[in-house]
C-alpha cells in the first residue's frame, strides 16, 4: 500500500498535462465508494455512494480545480476568478492560495450557506456579493475574465471537466466495472458530463502493460440519470429558468453553461434528467444521515431522491448495480439539520438527571 498522491499524478497518463505543468494539489479524489445499506435494501438495487464530501475542500470541485488552477499557473496565472452557488468559490479559494494567486468570487447575495462563505473568507478570496442569481454571476465573471488579466475557473473552463471525469475512475477501479446505472445532482450540468467523458474515456481505453495491450478498463457505461431541483430544472422545461428556486442552493442554478454536453450525456448513455421536489430532496438528505450514517448538504441528496423515484417508477428495476454521486458535505450547510431537530435538553452536571434525560432510567 502507497499513500494517495493527488488525482493528476494517480492518472497523470489520462489527463491533459505534461512535466512542465505545475502540479498544485490538496491530494483530492480517492473518495469512498460507500455501500448504501439501507437504500439497496429499499430498492433491491445494489447502490453505491461515492462521497465526494471526502475531499479537502469538502466537495467535488477539488478534482476540477486541482487541474483549473495547475494549468493557470503553467500559463502564468497571477489571479483566478469564478461564480459560484458557493462549492466552487470555496475549492478555488484553497487551491488559490496553494499557487500564490490571488481568487475572486461572485456569489448570488444571500444565498449560499455559510460554511461555504467562511470557507472563501478564510482562505482570503476577494467576494462580492451579487445582487443577482448565479446565472448572472456567471456571465459577469465570463466579462471580467476577458477584459481583465484573470483566468476563469468555472466548468466552462475545459480543464475542470478533465480533472472532474477522475471520478468515474476511480468507481470502475473500485468496482471493476462501471456501474449500469449513475445518479447525480446537476446544478451547471459540468459533473454530469465529465462523469459521462470518463466513462465513455475507460470503455474504450485498453491499457497496455509491458507493451501488450489489455482488454478495456471497462466492459459498459452507465445510464447517465440527472436530477435537478422542481424549481431550478431548466433541462425538464427544455429552456432556461429565468427565476430558479430552491433550498439546495448549490443548484440554483437556471441557466446551465454545459447544455449540450450534459443533453449529449444523457442521449447518449440512455439516460434521462429529470427533477424532485426539495421535499424529496429534504427526505432523502434526512434519510442519507440517518439510516446510512452520511451526512451531505441538501443539493447532493437529489441523486439519492432522484433514485428512489426512479425505482418507484419503474425507470430502474430492482437487481441494477447504481452509484449514486453524493457531491458535498453537510457540514457546508448545517442550518437544514439543525431546524429539523428537537432542541437538545439542558442538565446539571448529575449522572441521575442525565440517565433520566437520556431515557436511560
Ligand atoms: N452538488 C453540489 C454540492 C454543487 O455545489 C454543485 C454545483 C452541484 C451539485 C451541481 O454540479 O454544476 O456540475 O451540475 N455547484 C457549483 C458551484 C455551481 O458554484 O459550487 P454541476
Amino acid at each position: 500500500a502507497r499513500a494517495w498522491r493527488g488525482l493528476i499524478q494517480e492518472y497523470r497518463d489520462r489527463l491533459p498535462v505534461t512535466e512542465r505543468t505545475p502540479v498544485v494539489t490538496l491530494l483530492e479524489g480517492g473518495t469512498p465508494l460507500v455501500p448504501a445499506v439501507r437504500i439497496s435494501q429499499l430498492t433491491g438495487c445494489d447502490v453505491h455512494l461515492k462521497v465526494e464530501g471526502a475531499n479537502p475542500t469538502g466537495s467535488f470541485k477539488d478534482r476540477g480545480m486541482t487541474m483549473a488552477i495547475s494549468k493557470a499557473a503553467e500559463d502564468g496565472a497571477k489571479a483566478v476568478i469564478c461564480a459560484s452557488t458557493g462549492n466552487t468559490s470555496a475549492s478555488a479559494a484553497a487551491y488559490a492560495v496553494r499557487a500564490g494567486m490571488t481568487c475572486a468570487v461572485l456569489v448570488p447575495q444571500g444565498k449560499i450557506a455559510m460554511g461555504k462563505l467562511a470557507q472563501a473568507l478564510v482562505h482570503g478570496a476577494r467576494l462580492l456579493q451579487v445582487d443577482g442569481n448565479f446565472d448572472d454571476c456567471l456571465e459577469l465573471a465570463r466579462k471580467l475574465s476577458i477584459d481583465y488579466p484573470v483566468a476563469l475557473v468555472n466548468s466552462v473552463n475545459k480543464y475542470r471537466l478533465q480533472g472532474q471525469k477522475t471520478a468515474a475512475f476511480e468507481i470502475v477501479d473500485a468496482l471493476g466495472d462501471a456501474p449500469e446505472v449513475h445518479c447525480l445532482p446537476v446544478g451547471n450540468a459540468g459533473n454530469i458530463s465529465a462523469y459521462w467523458m470518463g466513462y465513455k474515456e475507460y470503455a474504450a481505453a485498453a491499457t497496455s502493460h509491458g507493451g501488450a495491450p489489455l482488454p478495456a478498463v471497462a466492459t459498459r457505461t452507465p445510464r447517465m440519470l440527472g436530477f435537478q431541483a422542481s424549481g431550478a430544472a431548466p433541462f425538464v422545461k427544455g429552456e432556461p429558468v429565468l427565476k430558479p428556486q430552491t433550498i439546495a442552493t448549490a443548484i440554483r442554478i437556471g441557466n446551465p453553461a454545459s447544455w449540450d454536453l450534459a443533453v449529449a450525456a444523457r442521449d447518449e448513455s440512455g439516460g434521462a434528467i429529470d427533477s424532485v421536489t426539495d421535499r424529496q430532496i429534504l427526505a432523502a438528505y434526512r434519510m442519507l444521515a440517518s439510516e446510512e450514517g452520511v451526512f451531505v448538504e441538501p443539493a447532493s441528496a437529489a441523486s439519492v431522491a432522484g433514485l428512489l423515484q426512479a425505482c418507484e417508477r419503474g425507470v430502474v428495476r430492482a437487481g441494477t448495480k447504481v452509484v449514486c454521486t453524493v457531491t458535498g458535505n453537510g457540514l457546508k450547510d448545517p442550518d437544514w439539520a439543525i431546524s429539523g431537530a428537537p432542541a437538545p435538553t439542558t442538565v446539571k452536571v448529575d449522572a441521575q438527571a442525565a440517565a433520566s434525560a437520556l431515557g436511560l432510567a
